[in-house]
């Protein structure tokens, strides 16, 4: 029972949490969102969305989405192994092995829910998982839920994975898992490295591409296609909330045998609703029609990220990342920090600094996230105000 003293305790970790700076405080968005986005009644733009490529406004898309929703309704009320799934998902899951050159995929509600229900299917006790340590959260729930024993190697070292591979030789099976590029600092893994570690010591690889997907690679097909293993790799997860749409939804896609398997065993995938039919109405509409309509988009998205990244480093600013439209503008100092995102606020932009823990101790930063569909107005309002604030703050 949550009685007066349980209450007490909670709200003193709460005010724990507050004094240390650790407590989020969640923005409320009013009407539809874009590149300008109302928040609090006060219109900001968004350089904090992962909407690369601008789909997520695109009227197409949309209408698609409500298309969908005309036709079946809210869902299937049940999830797929009882009442079963509609054909939207099918030709959804079909659309997206053809896009990556796949042989089976899966969907799931989420890619949180896609990497938390994979490892524990295909790994058991006397098995070996190797985790990036700057892995997304919801590969490190999904090791923790899989009995096999954990290794998280130093980031991107490529040294001390292939160490801990050796030592684990004696497992009956060994899996890497990475994020294809890392959500901080916009960094692409060595996948190359990795993938050719993988096949030296008989290892399977999964890749998380949640931000790579449509984003990166000559066709978009992500962080695999950038470093050469498209058509290689064993397993990849990503999500239908970044660029491919924004609304939702996640995949696994690979080898026929593993999606088999997940269909079977998969937890998030067995015991949850299937995918909106309206999200995935969507989905189908930018997998299908990506390379003709969406690609070309990419050129638009790295003509802005290298805009506003050049300018930026002229004004003096250390930034993270390289290529990818991450932007991170590294602070290295907590309080500032937080003193620069309520300064472009106060300017009109809408941006989120990040601290110790979302980040290591002492690499705070506002991470800027480009779109293909920010106008130059937009990205030279923000470097305008960007000049100001880092100035008063004495950041440059
Ligand atoms: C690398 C990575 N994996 C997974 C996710 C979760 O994706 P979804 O929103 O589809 O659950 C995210 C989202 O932040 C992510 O950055």
């Amino acid at each position: 029972m949550i009685n007066d003293k349980l209450k007490i305790e909670m709200q003193n970790e709460i005010a724990t949490m507050k004094q240390s700076g650790l407590f989020k405080t969640e923005k409320t968005i009013q009407g539809r969102p874009g590149t300008e986005i109302k928040v609090d009644g006060k219109k900001l733009i968004n350089l904090c969305a992962n909407n690369y490529l601008g789909i997520s406004q695109q009227k197409k898309v949309i209408k698609a989405a409500q298309k969908a929703l005309k036709e079946y309704s809210l869902g299937l009320n049940s999830v797929r192994f009882i009442v079963g799934t509609t054909d939207l998902h099918k030709k959804l899951e079909s659309a997206i092995s053809k896009f990556f050159g796949t042989e089976d995929t899966i969907l799931y509600t989420s890619c949180f829910d896609a990497n938390t229900g994979l490892f524990e299917v295909l790994l058991a006790e006397g098995d070996a998982i190797f985790s990036d340590e700057l892995n997304h959260a919801s590969i490190i729930d999904g090791v923790r839920l899989c009995k096999a024993e954990r290794f998280r190697f130093a980031h991107n070292n490529m040294e001390e994975l292939e160490k801990q591979l050796i030592e684990a030789k004696g497992a009956r099976r060994r899996l890497v898992v990475t994020d294809g590029v890392f959500s901080m600092d916009g960094e692409i893994a060595k996948l190359d490295e990795i993938k050719a570690l993988c096949d030296k010591h008989d290892a399977i690889l999964v890749v998380d591409d949640s931000h790579g997907t449509g984003v990166l690679g000559k066709t978009g097909r992500g962080s695999i296609e950038e470093k050469g293993i498209l058509g290689k790799l064993d397993i990849l997860t990503s999500t239908f909330g970044k660029a491919l749409g924004g609304a939702g939804g996640g995949f696994t896609t690979g080898k026929k045998e593993v999606v088999d398997l997940l269909r079977q065993r998969s937890r998030t995938y067995l015991f949850s609703n299937s995918l909106m039919p309206a999200i995935a109405g969507a989905a189908l509409y930018v997998i299908e029609h990506f390379n003709k309509e969406f690609l070309p988009l990419k050129n638009k998205l790295t003509e802005n990220t290298v805009y506003f990244r050049t300018k930026l480093e002229k004004l003096g600013y250390t930034l993270g990342g390289g290529s990818h439209a991450i932007t991170p503008i590294m602070t290295m100092d907590e309080p500032k920090t937080m003193a620069l995102a309520d300064e472009l606020l106060k300017e009109g932009l809408y941006v989120r600094g990040f601290a110790y823990p979302v980040v290591p101790k002492g690499k705070g930063r506002i991470r800027v996230q480009i779109s293909a569909a920010h106008t130059k107005k937009q990205l030279d309002k923000a470097i305008v105000a960007l000049e100001k604030a880092g100035k008063k703050l004495q950041i440059i």
